[in-house]
């Protein structure tokens, strides 16, 4: 584990919200795009050495979507950046800890990525991102 790579953040006006971190945190757009089949359009901002994914559903009934409607704008996940997400994966399957994603996969921005159900850890659906 090499730490945060990324806090998610939903929102509901994309220009909006990259304009607002801008203004507020200094903060630049370092990749944009849209996803069809995971029904978003996100924004990966840099903060200094950090980094903040904005994240826009394209309709209602999308994963974030469902999110923004069920507990508003606001934070939707942390991303921890990983050397291997599919043995981070493997370990934690092998505790019986529950997943979202069984196996890593593509997510946004070209990055290998495998999500743990925010049951597993209180709350707060949480992300692997491979180096
Ligand atoms: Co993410």
């Amino acid at each position: 584990m090499s730490g945060l790579h990324h806090v998610g953040i939903a929102v509901d006006d994309l220009d909006a919200a990259i304009a607002n971190y801008e203004a507020l945190f200094g903060a630049s757009v370092e990749h944009r795009e849209t996803v069809p089949d995971q029904g978003v359009e996100a924004a990966l901002l840099r903060v200094g050495g950090s980094r903040v994914e904005l994240l826009r559903p394209l309709e209602p009934d999308t994963p974030v979507g469902r999110f923004l409607a069920k507990r508003g704008p606001g934070l939707h996940h942390v991303a921890f950046e990983v050397a291997d997400v599919a043995a981070e994966l493997a370990r934690l399957r092998a505790d019986g800890v529950q997943l979202i994603d069984e196996e890593p996969r593509q997510g946004l921005f070209g990055l290998q990525v495998g999500f743990v159900h925010p049951e597993a850890t209180g709350g707060v659906l949480a992300e692997f991102v491979g180096r």
